[in-house]
């Protein structure tokens, strides 16, 4: 089941939220997307269902590459991942994660600047559109996994804040409709074509189209 709800700055105690969960301030999915233009959806803890509505999202989309990230509580460089991850930044390409198990919060800016904390787990998928300040908590007990899926092969770029300030993501963002449905279109060209045992393999490039 996804929850959202507003949060401070330095509102990241979670026995804290155990204490006064009462009191949060909920939003429902709806309205996290008009104010947000994050999409979040839960296909329930069948998994063998839920993949497969993740599979409709993927063709839908146009996702053609995603990978799987297992963070474990005992990693060695758990301290150093979660440092990086709870750094505020963006992308120039949107944000999609299916959680497989565990769970996670995903913290993202409201158009006033406050944070709106979105709690994902089992069978919940997210998407983070572009240009869109965020970041990631590992809930207790620090257990994630998750499919990661991407337009074309990821860069693994994030632009942190307030360096992504002037990105011209960042100005869609701003100006932009957030329901709006439209991100960058990356069009593929083949750059070198070759033969290897019997099998045609091709090299491509992708162009971004404005
Ligand atoms: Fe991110």
């Amino acid at each position: 089941m996804v929850r959202a709800w507003f949060i401070n700055e330095e509102d990241l105690d979670e026995d804290r939220l155990e204490r006064e969960n009462a009191k949060l301030q909920f939003i429902d999915p709806e309205t996290l997307t008009k104010t947000t233009g994050v999409v979040v959806q839960a296909f329930g803890t069948d998994m063998d269902g839920a993949n497969k509505s993740v599979d409709s999202v993927k063709n839908e989309r146009g996702y053609s590459y995603e990978d799987c990230l297992e963070i474990m509580p005992d990693a060695d460089n758990l301290e150093k991942l979660m440092q990086k991850f709870a750094t505020e930044h963006l992308h120039d390409e949107e944000e999609t994660r299916f959680v497989l198990d565990g769970s996670t919060y995903f913290d993202v800016r409201s158009k006033d600047d406050t944070w709106i904390r979105v709690e994902v787990t089992k069978g919940d998928l997210i998407i983070v559109p572009p240009g869109l300040y965020h970041r990631l908590t590992l809930t207790k007990p620090k257990l994630i996994k998750l499919r990661r899926l991407f337009l074309v092969k990821p860069s693994w770029t994030s632009f942190n804040r307030p360096d992504a300030d002037n990105l011209d993501c960042r100005r869609d963002q701003d100006d932009g409709d957030p329901t709006s449905t439209s991100r960058n279109i990356y069009i593929p060209s083949i750059m070198e074509v070759s033969k290897k045992k019997n099998r045609w393999h091709f090299k491509l490039s992708y162009f971004l189209v404005n």
